[in-house]
């Protein structure tokens, strides 16, 4: 074996991270958990999809935690096991072919400050076994040494897979999953959080811009719309990518839907304005180009509620009406959709189909039962009249 490269992430203390941008009442709820433990000893577990925000509050945790040792960051998934063993917990001299100096392991290096274990669902099975010593006897044994070495670290872990079913089918060690999951937070999805879109987008929009060392463009209402009508599987990672892709090809003062460009991949050249009588199931980002291109040309609302609408009506359609696959197609929960649809119907707007999809021009609309009445530039959708009430 030979000795590790220094590749792993290792963030010095010295510069606190940004403060996540927390606007919607979920991602104010995981903020005010991770303020509560902070200051605390306790092991935090932070769950969540990919782009989340998971080491960004990690970040914060050791920011707000008030210990003064370093913030240290391994990623569980970078390293093969023997090498990750050695980066961990050290080495002695002579441990192995190339370990030439003792060298103090992520954990030592970590002492009085934080650790995080980043993506700790890919620690191999025997690593397991010793983070697990480490976790509950607060010392680490150095690959080679003699004598354990006491270290003071308060650890936070992350993962992106369901911790619990792994251990379920024998991935994971239950044990090691107890110690872990002490303090859970878990980092909602950002489609679950669209009040967070515009101040994180104009975050991320002055951050992206500083670094170009021009001023930030502000974002248009188009453009705030087709951020809300976007589903971001790649959460704010993705959001980041866009704005910094946009941000490269804006030439004004203002961004707009078109200019986003979200969900336009290479093949994706749906219009709103196009002839669909199509029942497929295309993805999610096939849409989004579409409302995109429709929000760029004033041809769909930008009102957030008449949208949610539109895609809610959109999603029913081409899952011919089932509202647990459209429900999984707007990542949202069965209840949720229930619930909205519930809404709706109180509300006198049909928004389930009726029969087979008419798919002439706007077929969401239609859908929808909603008729289009202009007011002034924007366009707003009507319930559309039932058959008695227009006889
Ligand atoms: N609430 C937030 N406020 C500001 N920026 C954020 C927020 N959440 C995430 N980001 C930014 O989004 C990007 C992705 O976040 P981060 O790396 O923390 O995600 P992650 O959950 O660790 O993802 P992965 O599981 O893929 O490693 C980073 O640039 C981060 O700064
Ligand atoms: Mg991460």
């Amino acid at each position: 074996m030979s000795l590790p490269a220094p590749s792993l992430e290792l963030t010095p203390a010295a510069a606190p991270g940004p403060a996540p941008v927390a606007a919607s009442a979920a991602m104010r709820e995981v903020m005010e958990a991770a303020r509560d433990v902070a200051a605390t000893p306790t092991t935090v577990l932070l769950l969540g999809e990919s782009g989340t925000g998971k080491e960004l509050v990690a970040r914060f945790l050791h920011d707000a935690s008030g210990r003064p040792g370093p913030y240290v960051a391994v990623n569980c998934a970078a390293l093969p096991g023997e090498l990750l063993e050695s980066e961990l917990f050290g080495h002695e001299r002579g441990a192995f072919t190339g370990a030439a100096e003792r060298r103090a392991g992520r954990f030592e290096q970590a002492h009085r400050g934080t650790l995080l274990l980043d993506e700790v669902s890919e620690l191999p099975p025997a690593l397991q076994a010793k983070l697990l010593r480490v976790l509950q006897e607060r010392e680490v044994d150095r690959v080679g040494g003699e004598r354990p070495v006491p270290v003071d670290v308060r650890v936070v872990a992350t993962s992106n897979r369901d911790l619990g079913e792994m251990v379920r089918r024998g991935e994971f060690r239950a044990d090691l999953f107890y110690r872990l999951n002490v303090f859970p937070i878990a980092l909602p999805p950002l489609r679950e959080r669209s009040e967070d879109l515009p101040p994180l987008a104009a975050e991320l929009l002055e951050e992206l811009a500083a670094a170009l060392g021009r001023p930030a463009p502000a974002l248009d209402a188009t453009a705030l719309a087709a951020l809300a009508a976007h589903p971001f599987p790649g959460n704010v990672r993705e959001l980041r990518n866009a704005l910094e892709r946009a941000l490269v090809r804006c030439r004004g003062a203002v961004l707009t839907a078109g200019g986003l460009g979200l969900g336009l991949g290479a093949n994706a050249t749906a219009t709103a304005t196009a002839t669909s009588t199509s029942t497929s199931t295309s993805t999610v980002n096939t849409i989004s180009a579409a409302t995109a291109n429709a929000l760029a040309s004033g041809q769909l609302p930008v009102d957030l509620a008449e949208l949610e609408k539109l895609a809610i009506a959109e999603a029913l359609r081409r899952v011919g009406g089932n509202r647990t696959h459209a429900a999984r197609l707007l990542g949202i929960g069965l209840r949720t959709l229930r619930n909205k649809l519930r809404l709706y119907r109180q509300a006198g707007v049909e928004v389930e189909p009726a029969g087979p999809a008419g798919g002439q021009l706007r077929p969401s609309a239609r859908a929808a039962g909603l008729e289009p009445e202009r007011d002034g530039a924007l366009t707003r959708w009507q319930a559309r009249p039932s058959q008695e009430e227009r006889s």
